[in-house]
C-alpha cells in the first residue's frame, strides 16, 4: 500500500516516511470508491447535517445568552462520587468537559514559576535557536520566541502527570466510555500510561501560535483505516442516532501514519492543565462541542462535489482540518472555553474539533501543561516502552522531533522523583 521513500529518525526510533502525494491519492480514491459502492452516503449525510445544524443552533443560542455550553464540574464532586448521570450524558453529547480545581492554585503557580526557572537556568532559547533547523515540522515558529516549549521532563510536568488527583480525574473520564470490545475490554479505564507532551507558554500579544479548527488522532486514516471503518460503520449506514462515540471497540486498533504531528498513543481525551488564568481573547482553546461532529466530516467528503481522490483536504501526517470551503455551516458552533483558573483542566474527545486563537489579546501569559488521558492497552504499552528510555536519558519523547534539549538540563526530573504510580505510568520497574 505505502511506498517507503526516505527514513526519518524520531527519538531512538527510525520511522519510514512515505511518498505522500502519490500514495495517498491512490489510496483515497480506492477507499472512496469502495465506501460509495457499499453505502448510501447522500442519504446518511442529510441525517448527519440535520443533527449538526440543530446542535450548532442550540450551542449558538446558549452561547449568545451567556449560558454555559461546555460542561464544567468541580474536582471535589468527582471525589465525592456526586456526579449525576445526566451530567455524564451531557459530557457525552458535548464531547468535552472542564474539571475545575484538580490542583491547588498555589501549587500550580509555583510549578509555573519553576518551569520558567528551568527554561532560564538551562538557557533553553539559545539551545532552541541552535537546533531549530532540526524541527522542520514546526518551523512556523522559527522567527519568533517559542510559545510551545519542547520540554517533556521538567519536575512540574512529572508532578502533574503522576498526581493522584490527575489519576482520579482520568478514571472519571475513562469511565464515560463503554469499554467492551470483540476481544474483551478495549482498555483498562482504571490505569494509565503517561504520555509525555510539551508545555505552552503563550506571551501576551503573540500571533504565531494560531491553529485553525482541526481534529487530531488521524486524518485520511479516519476513512481509510479498517479499524476506523469499523468504529464509524453506523455513520456510513446512516444510523447517526445509533453511532456512539463512546463505544471504545476498535479505538485502540487504529493505525496512524507515522509523523511528528501524530500521537502514537490512544487517548480517551486530549487535555491540558492551566498554569495561569485564561479564557476568551487570551489566545487559548476553542471547541466545537458536538461529540458526533465526525459524522458530518466523514460524509461531507463523500458527497458528489468533492473530487474522487480528495477527502476535503485530509492528508497523511497532517491534522484533519475543518475549512470554510467545506465545513463553514458547522464552524459557527466553535466557541472559546470560558475563563479557567490555575489548576483547572480542560478535556476533549479525540473526535472533537478544536482550534487555538491567532492572537493572544490578554495581558498575561497563557500557560498550560499538556496532559491527556491515555489508558492502559497494548497500543499505549508499546509506546510507553519506547518513551521510558527517552525519560531516563532526557531525550525528547519519541512522538516528537528529536531536539533532545533536556539531555544536559540541570534540574530535570529523574527516576528518584517518581512515585510508585509515576513509575507504573512510565513503564519503569
Ligand atoms: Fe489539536
Amino acid at each position: 500500500m505505502n511506498i517507503p521513500k526516505a527514513d526519518i529518525v524520531l527519538g531512538d526510533e527510525t520511522v519510514l516516511r512515505y511518498d505522500v502525494e502519490f500514495d495517498a491519492k491512490r489510496f483515497i480514491r480506492e477507499t472512496k470508491f469502495e465506501l460509495l459502492r457499499r453505502f448510501d452516503v447522500a442519504k446518511a449525510f442529510v441525517k448527519s447535517r440535520d443533527m449538526m445544524l440543530r446542535e450548532v443552533e442550540a450551542i449558538r443560542a446558549k452561547h449568545d445568552a451567556e449560558l454555559t455550553v461546555i460542561p464544567q464540574v468541580e474536582y471535589h464532586e468527582i471525589v465525592k462520587g456526586a456526579v449525576e448521570e445526566p451530567f455524564r450524558d451531557l459530557v457525552r453529547r458535548r464531547g468535552c468537559v472542564i474539571v475545575k480545581g484538580v490542583f491547588d492554585r498555589i501549587q500550580v503557580s509555583e510549578w509555573n514559576h519553576e518551569i520558567g526557572e528551568y527554561i532560564d537556568r538551562n538557557d533553553y532559547l539559545t539551545a532552541a535557536n541552535k537546533k531549530k533547523d532540526l524541527d522542520k515540522y514546526f518551523s512556523g515558529l522559527e522567527d519568533a520566541n517559542p510559545q510551545i516549549f519542547s520540554l517533556y521532563w521538567s519536575r512540574p510536568q512529572i508532578m502533574a502527570r503522576q498526581a493522584e488527583s490527575m489519576a482520579t480525574t482520568k478514571r472519571f473520564l475513562n469511565r464515560l466510555y463503554n469499554i467492551s470490545g470483540p476481544m474483551g475490554p478495549e482498555f483498562d479505564p482504571e490505569n494509565d500510561f503517561a504520555y509525555a507532551d510539551r508545555i505552552r507558554r503563550r506571551q501576551p500579544g503573540d500571533t504565531t501560535l494560531g491553529l485553525s479548527p482541526h481534529m487530531d488522532s488521524g486524518s485520511y486514516e479516519r476513512w481509510c483505516d479498517p479499524a476506523y471503518q469499523a468504529i464509524y460503520r453506523l455513520i456510513y449506514e446512516g444510523d447517526i442516532q445509533g453511532f456512539d462515540p463512546w463505544k471504545a471497540a476498535f479505538r485502540t486498533q487504529t493505525r496512524e501514519y507515522a509523523s511528528p504531528s501524530v500521537c502514537s498513543m490512544f487517548r480517551t481525551f486530549q487535555g491540558w492543565t492551566a498554569l495561569t488564568p485564561q479564557g476568551p481573547g487570551d489566545g487559548t482553546l476553542s471547541l466545537l462541542p458536538i461529540a458526533k461532529s465526525i459524522s458530518y466530516f466523514l460524509l461531507r467528503a463523500l458527497q458528489e462535489d468533492v473530487a474522487e481522490d480528495d477527502l476535503c483536504g485530509a492528508l497523511p501526517g497532517r491534522a484533519l482540518g475543518a475549512s470554510p470551503e467545506w465545513h463553514n455551516e458547522i464552524l459557527e458552533g466553535l466557541i472559546s472555553i470560558p475563563i479557567v483558573e490555575p489548576g483547572d483542566t480542560v478535556w476533549w474527545h479525540p473526535d472533537v474539533i478544536h482550534s487555538v486563537a491567532n492572537e493572544h489579546q490578554g495581558d498575561d501569559y497563557a500557560n498550560v501543561i499538556y496532559v491527556g488521558a491515555s489508558p492502559v492497552c497494548a497500543k499505549n504499552e508499546a509506546y510507553a516502552r519506547r518513551q521510558a528510555y527517552a525519560f531516563q536519558v532526557g531525550r525528547s519523547a519519541p512522538d516528537f522531533a528529536a531536539e533532545d534539549y533536556e539531555v544536559n538540563f540541570e534540574g530535570r526530573a529523574t527516576v528518584d522523583d517518581l512515585t510508585e504510580l509515576g513509575r507504573r505510568q512510565l513503564h519503569i520497574s
